[in-house]
């Protein structure tokens, strides 16, 4: 079973990054985050903004809203996190 969704006020008060997986659509983070290259250079930074996971995106990495004309389907439970790969990253 899936844990309860956290609201957006609660995502705001914890003062943490939070990925939301959308059903049908995309990640919603909420937060500020860095884009790093592969050197450390920081190549930008964006709070509050949706990644692309259908693929259809022009506008990668972020979500353009393609999702809808391409009837991108996809739950928003992802399965149980495993700690294991979560540790990794
Ligand atoms: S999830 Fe919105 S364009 Fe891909």
């Amino acid at each position: 079973m899936a844990e309860e969704l956290a609201s957006e006020e609660q995502v705001a008060e914890n003062n943490r990054v939070t990925i939301l997986v959308k059903p049908n659509g995309s990640m919603k983070v909420t937060g500020t985050v860095d884009f790093v290259d592969s050197t450390g250079n920081v190549l930008g930074t964006r709070t509050d903004f949706s990644l692309c996971r259908c693929g259809h995106s022009k506008q990668m990495p972020f979500c353009d809203s393609s999702h809808r004309a391409a009837s991108f389907e996809a739950p928003a439970y992802m399965g149980p996190i495993n700690q294991e790969i979560v540790k990794k990253v």
